[in-house]
């Protein structure tokens, strides 16, 4: 398909006078001329794969409309085929709201499942015929596109599905994705935010790598990585280089059109020049889904795309609004999924790693194998309990498979007659890190080494240092680990007898921010209780318990020395997290480390309690908030409702007096409402700060 000056005669004309010789009107004559020509060219060759003129005479086009548009700023507009080539770097990525939530897909494994989705349908929409639209379910990037007016507006990555980064200058570069939607076959509408998937071809994608390589470059792990990569560039002339493609699949909003079925509503988006994914079918029967299903597994490896299965949905689009959604996922869509791809290799070897709390986690290191594209080298055996389970030993020939496509398992041993084995693994008798004997906890085995142990030391003085914690500027993660690396750090408490000229002469450091992060530290020994225990990282307990223990103990000691019961008077702690905050500051050498970092001098303050009262109706309560509010950010607002007694909790469940729930409030709101939770929105809530002794909120909760 290529554009070629050897096959191609040069028709095009790009015209003889220059754009100094010609009129305002002339000139913008041309312009319009040339984007109109330049733009029947592009879809030409990037949507209908041909072409009718030589590469030369495109660029010389090309070059041409950027001369006329250098000439004359004032005739510069965002749908100008010349904007495709990149703009200026940003700063970074916008946080932009999707025109509506972006759900993922609730998906089924076998058949079966599909069979009660479809069972699900036809009971709810009674008795009508029932057809299915099915597509692949394309491995890239999801994205949404808007389009005002025809022409685009915005891109926007899928994000938390709310709020995602708008990357529309990069998408931009994107030659398959119309910058003005055709408008030749049929009328574009006013408004139109579509939702699609960015994918990178693999022929593309091998290019690619071919060149980062050549040019000493890493070549990227799959086309999907590839492409989010590229999608979310700062600069979008890097974006240019990179060989993207959308194919859309779903409108989510139209304005000044409409569809009864998601078949017109995809004819509609060719028409208008988007690109679609091919094969797309419509049926009405499971047997048929089962069909189709297997048709695309059976060609899966000789697409020039990856996708990880088919994806069905209701075609009729009333029915759809009727069905509705969950908090995740639409209730009339489902994606039915291939098997994972799975490979069968050798376990070099079983080494064991020490994570960031403790954990040791035994680690096969596999001799190479290529498991859907990516090259897999080790996966984890998770714990001790799994590895007895599947009882895989060094020498073993396993099946490995990545799940969910991504995370590398080892699935099952594979016998071979007659090979000797190795003896059964066992979890080493010293932490590989720090040489303290681990101990068993259920299936785990960790190393309760926690505030010493150099593998957990790093990540111990982050969590410490961090800003739910006692906050300390300066102290990140590269900064904890320059600490422990030199040597200055050997246990916690150490932190506190860093001395500036310990710091100056590291890298990074000058006189300045030694002495300021020396300070930093030594003046959080003055802080809240809560965020000392948050701090310490103990299983179990975060900022809300934190608050909830520091409130009712009110010092370090008393809570220390509390039995399980007293621990279990406190709001939200139940037997589990009794066991793990004692078992935590039971450790020998926990305590030991606690009382050696407690040497250092700490001054904690406990918040008054504010008295139940009838004129605060906030106190004792759990609140949630969600969404945007206009007159405090969430943090604000938590810190003015904490003072005044209520819990801030994030997640809405039974247990939740109130939910706040400002601009777009998301899936709390629709959980609030499943469980009669009270939600107040923000106008009300500002009654009720102001006090309106009479109105409690979550008063009428059940
Ligand atoms: S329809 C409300 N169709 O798969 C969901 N999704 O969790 C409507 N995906 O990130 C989506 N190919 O973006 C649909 N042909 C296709 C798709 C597709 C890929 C993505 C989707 C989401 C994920 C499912």
């Amino acid at each position: 398909m290529a554009r070629n000056d050897a096959e191609m005669a040069d028709t095009g004309e790009p015209g003889g006078a220059g754009p100094q010789d010609l009129g305002p009107g002339e000139a913008a004559a041309e312009i319009a001329r040339l984007r109109t020509e330049i733009g029947r060219h592009n879809r030409l060759y990037y949507q209908e794969a041909r072409s009718e003129i030589s590469d030369s005479a495109y660029d010389e086009l090309f070059r041409r409309l950027l001369a006329f548009e250098a000439a004359h700023p004032s005739l510069a507009v965002p749908d100008s085929p010349t904007q495709r080539v990149g703009a200026d770097p940003l700063e970074s990525l916008p946080n932009i709201e999707h025109a509506v939530p972006m759900l993922s897909l609730d998906s089924a494994q076998d058949i079966d499942t599909v069979r009660r989705f479809d069972e699900r349908l036809r009971k709810a929409l009674g008795d009508v015929e029932i057809r299915y639209v099915l597509e692949p379910k394309l491995d890239g990037a999801s994205l949404e596109l808007v389009y005002v007016d025809g022409v685009l507006d915005r891109a926007v990555t899928r994000g938390n599905g709310r709020v995602g980064e708008g990357v529309t200058e990069n998408v931009r570069t994107i030659r398959s994705v119309p910058l003005r939607l055709r408008d030749d076959r049929l009328a574009p509408p006013s408004f139109l935010s579509v939702r699609g998937e960015a994918i990178m071809y693999l022929s593309d994608f091998e290019t690619l790598n071919q060149r980062r390589i050549e040019a000493g470059e890493q070549p990227y792990q799959n086309p999907r990585n590839a492409t989010s990569g590229a999608l979310r560039q700062l600069d979008s002339r890097i974006t240019a280089s990179r060989p993207l493609t959308v194919l859309a699949y779903d409108i989510m909003e139209v304005r000044g059109a409409s569809f009864d079925t998601d078949s017109d509503g995809l004819a509609a988006l060719k028409a208008w020049g988007l690109l679609t994914p091919e094969r797309i079918e419509a049926v009405d029967s499971v047997d048929e889904i089962a069909e189709y299903h297997r048709r695309f597994d059976a060609d899966r490896d000789t697409l020039d795309y990856e996708i990880d299965g088919v994806v069905v949905k209701l075609d009729a689009l009333a029915p759809r609004a009727g069905l509705g959604s969950t908090s995740h996922h639409p209730r009339w869509a489902i994606a039915f999924k291939f098997e994972p791809r799975k490979e069968i290799t050798t376990i070099d070897r079983i080494f064991v790693s020490v994570g960031r709390t403790g954990v040791l986690t035994p680690v096969a290191l596999l001799r190479p194998v290529e498991v859907g594209g990516v090259t897999v080298s080790r996966a984890s055996l998770h714990n001790r309990e799994e590895l007895e389970r599947k009882d895989v030993r060094e020498g073993d020939r396993v099946r490995i498979q990545r799940a969910g496509d991504v995370i590398p398992q080892v699935v099952e041993r594979v016998d071979e007659a007659g090979r000797e084995r190795g003896p059964p693994f066992k979890m080493p008798a010293a932490c590989p890190s720090c040489g303290t004997p681990p101990v068993e906890k259920g299936p785990f085995t960790v190393c309760p080494n926690h505030f010493a142990c150099s593998a957990q030391l790093k990540g111990r003085i982050t969590h410490f240092g961090a800003r739910s914690a006692l906050d300390i500027e300066g102290l990140g993660a590269e900064t904890a680990a320059l600490l422990v690396d030199q040597g200055l750090v050997a246990e916690l408490a150490d932190l506190f007898d860093v001395a500036e000229d310990d710091l100056v002469p590291l890298e990074g450091f000058a006189e300045v921010s030694a002495r300021n992060l020396v300070a930093g530290i030594r003046k959080r020994r003055v802080v809240e209780l809560a965020r000392f225990l948050v701090g310490l990282g103990i299983p179990e307990v975060g900022v809300t318990v934190a608050r909830d223990l520091a409130a009712h103990f009110r010092g370090i000691d008393t809570l220390r020395n509390a039995v399980p019961e007293e621990l279990e008077e406190v709001h939200g702690v139940g037997p589990t997290m009794s066991a793990a905050i004692r078992g935590f500051l039971d450790e020998p050498r926990v305590a030991e480390a606690l009382d050696r970092l407690l040497d250092k001098g700490f001054e904690f303050a406990v918040p008054e309690e504010v008295p139940a009262d009838d004129e605060n109706p906030w106190t004792g309560k759990t609140v949630v908030l969600t969404g945007s509010l206009e007159a405090f950010t969430r943090s604000e607002l938590k810190k003015i409702l904490q003072g005044l007694g209520a819990r801030v909790t994030g997640s809405v469940s039974a247990r939740t007096d109130c939910l706040v729930a400002g601009a777009n409030p998301g899936s709390k709101l629709v959980r609030a409402r499943e469980l009669g939770v009270e939600v107040v929105d923000e106008a009300r809530l500002r009654e009720l700060l102001h006090g309106d002794p009479a109105e409690t909120p979550g008063a009428t909760t059940p």
